[in-house]
């Protein structure tokens, strides 16, 4: 059970900021200006950062930070002060977001576990000191994560920071900025909650896993139910396109059904799906061995949907949520599904299966007939389904595709709110004859645009309803050195189930 970090905000005078005790203060400086906290400390210190400033030091640029031992005058045992550019200056989100990230790991990595942040004033291009607040707090949950669950005791990463206290001296209420705390804290917890599953190993976050964690929320949280069905169950529906991506795998696949009664009995839910395959080695199409290893993320979209749930579990948002989650191991194996087979889907349509390595809208497609069921006001599935996705947006923007322009939109806004982007992508007519096939009513793969061809695909089991699209092929996980789960695209769905209520 990992501790909950507690951050706190207080509304306090300038005067508090050198008399309260931490471990570790961090205060704000404009560039060529002070900020009102900084010429406190420059008083009380007895010029000492005006000296600073005069040998070139405490410039102020956007982002930079600088470390000061104990100063005189300040109880901090130590201070950084990161530099927020010119003032009164309007910054964008994704500027302000760089400051207050800057503040946050100055806080994580001072090693004190208690830390002191003073926000300063800052002009934010269409948002509030609330928003503010709110990024704050999701930052210091989210970059406070560690991986260690399969690391030895000695090896493992200590975070010592259990406790934030934030000030801000802003015209918004005390009420409206601790709500803004709650909600960015619910939304950072979300996130880990993802990220620990992406990181997990594919011998251990098996569909079997995924579902097992999936009631264990179920139990943490009382708005939530969780149900399972397994191969027997999927079989007697008639779920044969997703069976088929699990063919050859001795892990049994599952569908996964976790809702959240916010809302009344008659409203209708907003159903979010996730690709939950649990090791992606491409079956029958091999994929090659170069960072194949990585494959074990090719279920992030199934822990954002894990994720995403409890965060509006715990935020107790007053509407009707169902996330499910499509879960199976691409293996192959004697009875794998290979090139060529056909299948039969949910919905009665049968595809041609022209390469096992693109399952994921395979099981998808199964999963989208089924959210049927639930009389949806909408759906929205998430998965890592495409190569060509990194090719055409890299790693920090995530592909959108919808049938709804409105839903499209909502989407769109809310990951723009919450610094987690996406970017629209078309799915024109013109691209859905790439999938004919002469031996079933449609074939899994076709075309060069490889992101358009295979929404086009889903676009096919989600006629009945306003649906969209996320591919997080880029944005779920980081490669290299860094290697790990983002938590993304968490804080987009939290945030569009938010405007919801
Ligand atoms: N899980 C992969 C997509 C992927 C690949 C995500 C690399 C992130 C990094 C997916 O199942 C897949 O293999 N897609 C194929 C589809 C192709 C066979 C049409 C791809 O993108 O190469
Ligand atoms: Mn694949
Ligand atoms: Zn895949």
């Amino acid at each position: 059970m990992k501790k909950r970090l507690s951050v706190n905000l207080n509304k306090k005078n300038v005067g508090d900021i050198v008399k309260t005790p931490s471990g570790s203060l961090i205060v704000g400086t404009y560039e060529g200006s002070f900020t009102e906290e900084l010429r406190k400390i420059d008083t009380v210190s007895g010029g000492h950062l005006k000296k600073l400033r005069k040998l070139g030091e405490l410039k102020g640029k956007l982002g930079e930070g600088n470390y000061l031992p104990a100063l005189p005058g300040v109880r901090a045992q130590r201070t950084y002060i990161v530099g927020c550019g010119k003032k009164g200056k309007k910054l964008s989100r994704q500027d302000c977001v760089r400051i207050l990230e800057k503040m946050v790991s100055a806080a994580i990595s001072s090693g004190a576990s208690n830390a002191f942040i003073s926000i300063p004033s800052l002009n934010v291009l269409g948002e509030g000191d609330d928003w503010i607040v709110k990024q704050i707090a999701f930052l210091c949950e989210n970059n406070s994560y560690t991986y260690d669950a399969k690391l030895n005791k000695k090896n493992q990463k200590k975070i010592l920071l259990k406790k934030v206290s934030l000030t801000i001296n802003s015209s918004v209420s005390l009420k409206k900025l601790k709500e803004g705390i709650k909600i960015g804290q619910a939304i950072g917890r979300g996130s880990n909650v993802a990220k620990d599953l992406g990181n997990l190993p594919g011998n251990v976050c098996t569909p079997t896993y995924l579902a097992k964690e999936s009631r264990s929320a179920a139990r943490k949280y009382s708005s939530l139910n969780c149900s399972v069905l397994g191969e027997k169950e999927m079989k007697k529906l008639g779920m044969g396109c997703l069976l088929s991506v699990g063919a050859g795998s001795a892990e049994e696949s599952k569908l996964i059904t976790l809702k959240h009664n916010g809302g009344k009995k008659t409203e209708k839910p907003h159903v979010i799906v996730g690709k939950g395959i649990t090791f992606d080695t491409g079956g029958i199409s091999l994929k090659p061995g170069a960072a194949m290893d990585e494959m074990k993320y090719d279920m992030c979209g199934a822990a954002s949907v894990i994720g995403t749930m409890q965060v509006i579990a715990e935020l107790k948002v007053p509407i009707n949520v169902i996330g499910i989650v499509a879960s199976a191991e691409n293996m192959p194996g004697s009875k794998a599904t290979k090139p060529g087979d056909v299948v039969k889907t949910l919905s009665g349509l049968t595809v041609e299966i022209l390469n096992t390595d693109a399952e994921g809208r395979l099981v998808l497609a199964d999963a989208l007939t089924y959210a049927k069921r639930f009389k949806p006001e909408s759906v929205v599935d998430i998965a890592t389904l495409t190569g060509a996705c990194v090719v055409a947006l890299g790693h920090s923007t995530s592909a959108l595709l919808s049938n709804n322009e409105r839903l499209a939109q909502k989407l769109l806004k809310a990951g723009t709110a919450s610094n987690d982007r996406a970017w629209q992508l078309p799915i024109w007519d013109v691209y859905k004859k790439d999938l004919d096939s002469n031996f079933a009513d449609l074939a899994n793969i076709g075309g060069r645009a490889g992101t358009i061809t295979a929404a086009c695909f889903l676009s096919r089991f989600a006629e009945e309803y306003s649906w969209a699209h996320l591919d997080i092929a880029g944005t779920a996980w980081m490669g290299g050195k860094a290697k790990g789960a983002s938590g993304r695209p968490v804080p987009l769905m939290s945030n569009y189930l938010l405007d919801q209520s």
